[in-house]
């Protein structure tokens, strides 16, 4: 084979496993999502759409998504047509977690969406009681689009 063709397809190759070349990622910029300041967040952007951020959970971040954006039905005594994914941890209140990871955050034709719910979903009931469900992951693999991103400190 001819070395220069030959250089050149290994640098193609080389260029779309590893480097990407350029942000070939579609979805809009993840952190547009968070109220919280980005300067409490570790961020990194590596191949595609993966993303790395970090931050301390306190049990209080959650992503708010609409059941009409999602594949988990409304639960039947909800009040409200959204519910939460939750992060709370009894256990590991201050610990780092990587939240793109927690939450099994994907982008899909230019939509972010999450697919893991590790701590169940919370929803809220006629009496304003608070209810969480599938704490135990049955969620898991469920497409919710992500709408809102809030971070609030206690
Ligand atoms: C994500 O970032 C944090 C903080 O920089 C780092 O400690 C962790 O190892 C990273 N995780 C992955 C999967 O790269
Ligand atoms: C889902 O419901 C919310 C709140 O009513 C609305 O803002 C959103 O546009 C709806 N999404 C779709 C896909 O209908």
């Amino acid at each position: 084979m001819n070395y220069l063709l030959f250089f050149l397809l290994v640098t193609v190759t080389i260029c779309q496993d590893e480097y990407g070349c350029e942000d070939d990622c579609e979805c809009s910029d993840i952190l547009d999502f968070f109220w919280m300041d980005r300067e409490s967040i570790l961020y990194t952007e590596e191949a595609g759409c993966v993303r790395n951020i970090t931050c301390v959970n306190t049990g209080q971040t959650f992503v708010q998504f609409f059941y009409n954006e999602s594949e988990i039905a409304r639960p039947v005594d909800s009040n409200k047509d959204y519910g939460h994914a939750m992060s709370l941890n009894p256990e590991a209140l201050t610990s780092d977690i990587n939240i793109f990871e927690f939450f099994g955050m994907v982008c899909e034709n230019k939509e972010w969406y999450i697919t893991k719910y590790p701590r169940g979903i919370l929803y809220q009931i006629a009496t304003g009681e608070e209810i969480v469900i599938g704490a135990n992951g049955v969620f898991d693999g469920k497409k919710s689009k992500i709408h809102d991103y809030w971070w609030l400190i206690v």
